[in-house]
């Protein structure tokens, strides 16, 4: 079962966006299905590695946003991405060195990780952006 269903509670009413988030849980869901179904190392290593780099990608087409637009928290913003990547590369690094398994409280981790991000702080952009004309 997904660990997170997507829901209105979860849109910052842009629609690009909105889909970078959408693939940023199913990365998320598809580490909690092989958790839960006990895959191998290399198995999970491969999704960690995929959300990793989705992850950078992601907070990169924000930050592009931000400059074209002119947003004027992009400085904190990305301050916040730069700590959130610092924690995922982290987290990768610790299962890689064996430092780590995956639980569920490392799944619900994840989860906040994303969640307080998209409620916290990308909701912040969404009526600015919005003005600009990015839907
Ligand atoms: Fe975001
Ligand atoms: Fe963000």
């Amino acid at each position: 079962m997904a660990l997170i269903t997507w829901s209105a509670e979860w849109s910052v009413g842009l629609v690009t966006i909105d889909t970078q988030h959408q693939k940023l849980i199913s990365y998320i869901n598809e580490l909690n299905d092989a958790m839960a179904q006990r895959k191998g190392k290399d198995v999970i290593e491969k999704i960690l590695a995929g959300l990793v780099e989705y992850t950078k990608t992601h907070f990169a087409n924000e930050e592009m946003l931000f400059r074209t637009h002119g947003y004027p928290e992009a400085l904190s913003h990305k301050t916040k991405h730069d700590e959130l990547t610092k924690k995922v590369i982290a987290f990768q690094k610790d299962f890689h060195d064996g430092k780590m398994v995956m639980s569920v409280e490392i799944m619900a981790f994840l989860k906040d990780w994303l969640f307080n991000h998209i409620k916290g702080t990308d909701m912040k952009y969404a009526p600015f952006l919005k003005s600009k004309g990015v839907a």
